[in-house]
């Protein structure tokens, strides 16, 4: 099973994605001069932007140099207890000095399409892309996958799935009942590296299928991610992977 790394516990999974964090922020800085990365919302990465925070990791990231984004978000206020941003500033972004103007949140405190249009505009500017040519090219995108196989707010049957031209969309989740805003297929697959972090037993017939199974990202849509010439990998803990070698 290529890039599948599996970790006794949460914490083995935490600490293997920060460590991944570090060593891909510090390789970007000296090659560029700045590290580029969408984070995950949802639960999972918790531990890993803690761990990021805390002493043992912080003082190893020039954080003046990271840029933050998001792979999605929920059409929610930044405050709100749903929102991914307000996850990541809880657990890491409000104990690291990154600048402010370094976090490129995803403005869903606007109506769901414009937000959408607002944060496509934001990455043509920050990553100096005209309308149509080339694709965002993030440093590293960090993951989950739901039990689902959904993976950031792509989720099963849906057309943002078949997206290609647009780098961001808007769409209502008849499964949430509620709007989501994502990256598309397309920016995923353009990363440098990409990360999922998944963790729990609930995860394990899910991973199987997508690890394991026939392609049809239109039911997995984690199955979507494989990245065009970066690197993936799927740090997972033993009890996601309990079913991926039997
Ligand atoms: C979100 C995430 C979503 C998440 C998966 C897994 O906004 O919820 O982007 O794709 O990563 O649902 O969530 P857990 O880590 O909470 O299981």
């Amino acid at each position: 099973m290529e890039h599948v790394h599996v970790y006794p516990d949460t914490a083995g999974l935490a600490r293997a994605a920060a460590e991944l964090f570090v060593h891909l922020a510090e390789g970007a800085v000296r090659a560029r001069g700045r590290f580029t990365v969408a984070l995950a919302g949802g639960s999972t990465p918790r531990g890993t932007y803690a761990l990021l925070a805390s002493e043992a990791f912080a003082p190893r990231v020039d954080w003046s140099r990271v840029h933050v984004f998001w792979g999605d978000e929920r059409c929610v206020p930044p405050e709100h207890p749903e929102s991914n941003h307000r996850m990541a500033r809880e657990t890491l972004l409000d104990h690291v000095p990154i600048p402010p103007a370094n976090v490129h949140r995803i403005p869903c405190e606007q109506e769901p399409m414009r937000a959408a249009a607002t944060y496509e505009r934001t990455l043509q500017e920050f990553f100096a892309l005209a309308p149509g040519a080339g694709v965002p090219q993030f440093d590293l995108i960090l993951l989950g996958m739901g039990d689902d196989g959904h993976t950031a707010s792509l989720f099963p049957g849906t057309a943002a799935l078949h997206e290609r031209r647009r780098w961001v969309v808007a769409h209502y989740v008849e499964k949430l009942q509620a709007w989501r805003v994502t990256l598309t297929p397309a920016v995923l697959n353009a990363a440098d590296h990409v990360a999922f972090l998944v963790s729990g037993a609930g995860k394990a017939t899910r991973l199987r299928e997508v690890l394991r199974g026939s392609y049809q990202p239109d039911i997995l849509p984690a199955q979507i991610v494989q990245p065009a010439s970066g690197r993936l990998v799927w740090l997972v803990d033993a009890a996601a992977a309990a079913l991926l070698f039997v």
